[in-house]
């Protein structure tokens, strides 16, 4: 319940997504905190009929995106404030995409279904213990299925659980939630261990100007 409350607060402080991108599209795919920056959707070879589950989908601009490619899409979140702003930018225009609150992991044990892409961006795959994420996952991807999640890279020494605060007003205390960090080569292992392959990682770099932080990006497959 906490963890609602947390989710609430941080999702009234951020803005919805703009109207189009630089680009000029009214929906789009970001991995990174980098507006008009990294890579897009490809990573997870939309096509019609291919099904995309998007864990923390916040406001739900990405899994919007995969929804206009054809995707029967699907975007959970733990935060009912996160799921009305979603539900009230993109719901109806597309039957293929549904919004539902819940807990990821509860979700994800309550289903029988199986996807075909099951991602998230700075989501559940970094505020939940992979130690649960990662086999619960795994049973809900499709065989030959593709899992990707995106978070900022670690700071050098502070791996595994970390306390992440969501500032309130000026005389409360912060909401604490907490988050899993870990390296490239420790992400590999975990992924291995919980059965994945075909595991990718990178760091990718922040975009020109004063920002340094860039984002680090996993993907890994179920085998088919
Ligand atoms: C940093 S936001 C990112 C939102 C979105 N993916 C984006 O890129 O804008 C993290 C999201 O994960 C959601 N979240 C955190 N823990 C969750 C959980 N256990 N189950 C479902 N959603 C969760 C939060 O409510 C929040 O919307």
């Amino acid at each position: 319940m906490s963890d609602t409350l947390a989710w609430n607060t941080y999702a009234r402080t951020r803005p919805e997504r703009r109207a189009t991108n630089a680009a000029g599209q009214s929906t789009w795919f970001n991995w990174t905190q980098y507006p008009d920056h990294g890579p897009g959707a490809e990573l997870l070879n939309p096509s019609p009929g291919r099904t995309a589950l998007d864990l923390g989908c916040g406001k739900g601009g990405n899994i919007a995106h995969l929804a206009t490619l054809g995707a029967p899409s699907t975007g959970v979140d733990i935060s009912p404030t996160q799921i009305d702003a979603a539900r009230a930018r993109w719901g109806g225009a597309n039957p293929g995409l549904a919004f539902l609150r819940a807990d990821a992991h509860a979700f994800l044990r309550n289903t029988e279904k199986q996807w075909d892409a099951i991602y998230s961006v700075y989501g559940v795959l970094w505020f939940t213990d992979p130690a649960v994420s990662l086999p619960l996952v795994h049973e809900r991807l499709a065989p030959g299925g593709t899992l990707a999640f995106s978070h900022r890279p670690p700071t050098p020494g502070c791996y595994g659980c970390q306390a992440s605060y969501i500032p309130r007003g000026e005389d409360e205390d912060p909401h604490v939630v907490r988050r899993w960090d870990y390296t490239p080569e420790a992400w590999r292992d975990l992924l291995t261990d919980a059965g994945y392959s075909a595991v990718t990682t990178e760091v990718i770099p922040a975009p020109p100007g004063r920002r340094k932080v860039g984002t680090l990006l996993v993907t890994a497959r179920k085998a088919a």
